[in-house]
């Protein structure tokens, strides 16, 4: 018999073993980790992130629900819970194709975001995507439900997401909507994360931050992946940071089409600075 509680536990064991931050210096996140049922946030049927002869499998928790409870707790993978804005339905069985639309967010990678937005208890925190509501729930063991904002574009996983919380006892403030425009009428706040990637950052985003307030969101690169960016506001809509790692997300609904990188404020290719010597090569930015 597979037991969520041991398998939780197996899951932290493993985001340590990774090193490189995580659960780093944060004992709140492993506490809240431990605490929180990710189970309770995963739909009966999600698709495996990884084809299996040609298709995304799913995964049902009453056909297999010993296989279903382990992918909950596999650290590295991300639970698919809707394709193509809801077009492709887990009725009809594993996927062939279409664009992955949400998902239960990768355990490990929620962790390494929440452990660099370093959120401070009764913080109030403004989160973009909240998908099944798990994030929602690790941000809430920290801050509190109440200082929470939490923004879904799509009205049904909102729904869901919304009882997943209550369920618990907990009850941000959930906002049906585009989160790129924020949620101004509870602004200032003192973090933005955002579950969901953009090719460019909202300009609503640093105006609703505190001056020396985090915004945490993966942002497309031209380097074939997605990165980490933390950027610090200024109180004045001004956002100053650096890249973090690199990450796997998807867009925000209206940044899916892609748009020249240099059009972004990317370097182009022959900014990028190559020197080789005798100590090794280095690769930094600068015009040549
Ligand atoms: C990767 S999922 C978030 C998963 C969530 N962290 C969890 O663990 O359940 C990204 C979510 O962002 C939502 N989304 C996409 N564009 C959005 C937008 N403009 N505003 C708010 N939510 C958006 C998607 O519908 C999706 O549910």
């Amino acid at each position: 018999m597979v037991d969520a509680v041991a398998l939780r536990r197996g899951c932290v064991a493993a985001i340590d073993g990774y090193g490189g931050g995580y659960f780093h210096e944060r004992d709140w996140l492993r506490a809240a980790f431990l605490e929180v049922p990710r189970e309770h946030f995963v739909p009966d049927r999600v698709w495996w992130p990884t084809r299996r002869d040609g298709r995304f499998p799913l995964l049902d928790r009453n056909e297999r629900p010993g296989q279903w409870l382990k992918a909950v707790y596999r650290p590295l993978a991300a639970l698919i819970t809707q394709i193509d804005d809801g077009r492709v339905r887990p009725e009809d069985g594993p996927a062939a194709e279409g664009c992955f639309t949400s998902s239960v967010s990768c355990s490990a990678v929620i962790v390494d975001m929440l452990h660099h937005l370093d959120p401070q208890p009764h913080e109030r925190v403004l989160e973009i995507g909240t998908g099944s509501g798990y994030t929602t729930a690790l941000l809430a063991r920290r801050v509190g439900a109440a200082n929470i904002v939490t923004v879904e574009i799509d009205p049904d996983l909102a729904r869901r997401a919304a009882g997943n919380l209550d369920a618990l006892g907990l009850a941000p403030h959930a906002v049906v909507g585009d989160g790129e425009g924020g949620y101004a009428a509870a602004a200032p706040y003192d973090r933005i994360l955002s579950t969901a990637a953009v090719r460019h950052i909202p300009a609503a985003w640093p105006r609703q931050v505190r001056p020396g307030g985090v915004i945490i969101t993966p942002i497309d690169t031209p380097y074939n992946t997605d990165a980490l960016l933390r950027l610090v506001c200024d109180g004045q809509g001004n956002a100053t940071g650096r890249l973090i790692k690199p990450v796997t997300f998807m867009k925000t609904r209206a940044q899916r089409p892609r748009r020249s990188y240099g059009e972004l404020g990317w370097p182009g290719w022959s900014e990028h600075r190559v020197t080789v010597g005798a100590d090794g090569q280095r690769i930094d930015m600068g015009r040549p």
